[in-house]
Formats: C-alpha cells, structure tokens, sequence
C-alpha cells in the first residue's frame, strides 16, 4: 500500500495542484486502488476537518468532479498535526508508510530544515522525495539543497518537480526528434537560423505577490520551464529515454551555454513589468498597485533572454527565450526557423520565406510552414503549411506529474546537475540586472509587451 506524504498539505499548492490532480486520477480510473494520502502541516486539523477542507479546495480549484470521484479522493486522505522542520514531528508523521513519496508543496525557504528533520527522523532510503520548484533561489541554495537530499536519498529518488516536462506537446518533441528519420541531418546550425521559445499569457499576477515579486519572470519561468524546453530541443540524442540518460543528455546540453558576461546581459535581455490596461478580458491594476508588491524591489514580469549555445550543434545559433504576463494574447510555442535555400533560382520578388517547424504548446498543435508553386504562375510561390492539431492531453500535466511520481518513475523530472547548471545560466543575469542594466522598461497591460527584443 503507497503511501503519498503531502507537506504542506493545506497550503496552496496542494489545493491548486494536488488534491484536483488526484481527482483528475481518480476520474479517470488511474488512482492506484491502495494508494492512501497523508497530509501534515502545522495547521490544527484531524482528519475529519482536512477532508472537508479539501473538499472545498477540490469544489473551488477542480471544476465539476462527480460526487463519487471527490468521495473516492476525500476517503483516502487522513492527516497529522506537525511541524514538517521538526525531526521528532517528522518521525511520527513518517510512521507506517512504505512505500513512501513524500511530496514537499512547502514555501522555498522551509525546503532546506524540511531535508534536514527527513535525515533525522531516518526517511527510509527508497522513498521517493519530491521538491516542487522554485529549487533554491540561486546556485548557491541549489548546490545546498542538492547536497542535503543526497543524504537522504539517492538521485534517482528524487523526483524535482517542473510540470512544465508533463505537457503533451513538451514530450511531443522527444516523438517528433528521436522518431522522425527526417529531422535529425537538419538539426543543427547549418540548417537551423535561430529557435524562438516563448510563454507569453494573458494571466496577471493572481493574488500571487508573496512568492511571485521575490522571483520574477525570469526566476519564474525562464530558469525552470523554458530552459527544459531548450534542453529537449537541443540536447544531443540520448541513448535510452530513461531518467538517467536524458538526465545527463540535458545536463550537458546546459553546461554547453555560455554563461552570461555583464555586457550580454546588457544586449541580449529584457526586462519590463506590466503597467495598468486589460488584458484576457479583465481590467489589470498596474503591478507596482498589485496587494503585496513592493514597487521599489523592481520586479520584472516580462523577461527576455538569448542564450548561446557553444558546442558544434549549435555554434552561433541563438535561442531566444521569453514570457511575460498580462500580455495581450497568450502565445505558448517552439518555432524552429530553417536557413535559406542556398542558392535561388526563382527570381527576384519570387524570394521563398523560410521554413518553420512550430510546436504550439495549449492547444497543442505542430505545423511546418513551407513554400508551393501555387496555382497560376508556377514562378509564384505560395505559402503553405503542414500541421496537426494534438488530441488533447488525457490528464493535466500536474496529474500525469503525479502519476509517474507513484509509480516512482522520475524521467520527467529535473535532474540535479541540471538545477544547478539552469541557476549558474541565469545568476549573472540577476547580478547584472541588480546594477539597473539594462533598465526594468515597462509595457501596458493588454500590451505585446515592450518594444525592445532581445
Ligand atoms: C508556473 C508559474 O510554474 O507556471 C506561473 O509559477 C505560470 O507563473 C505557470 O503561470 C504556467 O503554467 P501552466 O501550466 O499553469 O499554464
């Protein structure tokens, strides 16, 4: 009988995330049938009250769930009072659980004394610990907290979360690279110009300033989600898709980025936060007015970053990263443009456009756009384009996440070295931006964001 842990078990995350994600499970007949969920936190419930606090979170977060599913999910949940930093509170809450995940959904800064009492209390050495993002806050709390989990665990029992690797379309592009015979002899700089990664949304900030104005976009998105994505299109093939190869296959594709000089971070990024407008259909206050926010702290919601990739694949190629919030449409792709033809032989205004291989991320879409001869002139060519709309994804990215978090499986996870590799990326940035270069610019709400580009 697994037992899921859930630190935190009342705190945000796990009413956002988890508890929809075990009814999204359930619903869809993949709960494990002896799985048993255990909360702890330092809230003062028994297991009655948690289970009708959940239920709220559950009627408020997780849309329509048929009575029987939200029951099946309430039934197994049972919970303990405790202090998740205390060694002493950790053992007892660890007692009669194996197999054992222990999820921590805790706020960044109880994530180091949380590893520290799960060493104390004894974590049986094949429980499976997941870290939910952010991981550390800079290289330095990454290499701390790396070091800490290893002696609890192993690697390969630690499942660091980025829900971004549960997206269909994100594990699409392992599909559309390792199983396409045509792509590879094209993929890399001699025939790739440029790879633009982007997550623009409509969202603003949500009610999210205690953690969001500490971190930023660039904290936010960038070192975590868009730069797994970067991995996953720009690593070398792994030799198997198990943890441990495309673990290591994404690590050295990261250690290959060029850490950023002052002087490129002065070219080569952006940075900006909304102003008041609307956007997704809503009137946004301006950020620097959002409940929470401290205006002077500079905090940017917009972040845009190229990134340099210095090996043989993809020398002089840039990969040009962004998201923001508040935008005007929410655009969330991979677009791969191709090189020219290298000679051409339709005449002057007959000039062909380049090729675009573009995977759509919500809904998930893939298309490559290419040039015909159209009907009429044949010296005319005419745009084209092959696509394919992806059924939609059979369970959300948190309860797919889930899933192989269950199943003890952590190929869709992030790998240690990879954490820190992402932070030794985007630490220079943040030094460089501390020094108001380049300047925190500013864009309406409902805007395309700032003018500059990277
Ligand atoms: C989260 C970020 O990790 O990802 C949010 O903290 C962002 O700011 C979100 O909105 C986007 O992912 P999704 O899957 O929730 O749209």
């Amino acid at each position: 009988m697994t037992t899921l842990l859930i630190f935190g078990a009342v705190g945000d995350l796990a009413g956002r995330y988890l508890l929809p994600a075990l009814a999204s499970l359930a619903a869809s007949g993949n709960l494990p049938p002896e799985l048993r969920v255990r909360g702890a936190g330092r809230e003062d419930l028994d297991r009655d009250s948690f289970r009708a606090h959940a239920g709220e979170q559950l009627d408020q977060h997780a849309g329509d769930v048929p009575p029987d599913t939200r029951d099946t999910v309430l039934d197994r949940l049972d919970y303990v009072v405790a202090d998740v930093t205390d060694p002493s509170a950790v053992a007892s809450a660890l007692r009669g659980t194996t197999p054992l995940r222990v999820y921590l959904a805790l706020p960044p800064a109880l994530f180091e004394p949380t590893v520290r009492a799960l060493a104390e209390a004894g974590l049986p050495r094949d429980a499976l610990v997941v870290v939910e993002k952010p991981f550390g806050t800079d290289l330095e709390g990454a290499r701390r907290l790396n070091r800490l989990l290893a002696e609890v665990t192993d690697e390969d029992h630690i499942f660091r979360v980025d829900h971004f690797l549960a997206k269909q379309t994100v594990q699409n592009i392992l599909g559309l690279r390792f199983a396409n015979r045509i792509f590879e002899p094209v993929w890399n700089a001699r025939h790739i110009e440029s790879i633009d990664i982007t997550w623009d949304e409509t969202l603003a900030l949500e009610g999210r300033a205690s953690y969001y104005d500490t971190a930023g976009a660039l904290r936010d998105m960038l070192q975590n989600h868009l730069l797994q994505l970067l991995c996953l299109v720009a690593m070398e093939p792994p030799h198997t898709l198990g943890a441990r190869d495309l673990r290591e296959r994404k690590a050295d594709v990261l250690r290959a980025v060029r850490t950023p000089t002052a002087a490129q971070t002065a070219r080569d990024t952006v940075r900006a936060r909304y102003t008041a407008g609307r956007a997704g259909n809503r009137d946004v206050v301006d950020y620097t007015a959002e409940r929470g926010v401290d205006p002077d702290r500079g905090t940017e919601t917009f972040a845009a970053m190229t990134c340099w990739i210095d090996n043989w694949r993809w020398a002089g190629v840039p990969f040009r990263l962004r998201s923001g919030k508040a935008l005007g449409a929410a655009r969330s792709e991979i677009a791969i443009r191709f090189r020219d033809v290298p000679h051409l032989v339709f005449g002057q205004g007959h000039e062909p456009e380049p090729n675009v291989l573009r995977m759509v991320l919500d809904p998930d879409r893939v298309e490559l756009s290419l040039n015909l001869n159209g009907a009429g002139d044949p010296f005319d060519l005419e745009p084209a384009c092959l696509g394919t709309d992806l059924a939609a994804q059979e369970l959300p990215a948190y309860a797919r996440l889930l899933l192989d978090v269950l199943d003890g499986d952590t190929t869709l996870s992030v790998g240690g070295a990879e954490a820190e590799e992402a932070w030794r990326i985007v630490d220079p940035v943040l030094a460089t931006w501390s020094t108001e270069t380049p300047p925190l610019l500013e864009y309406p709400a409902g805007s395309s964001g700032p003018s500059a580009k990277t």
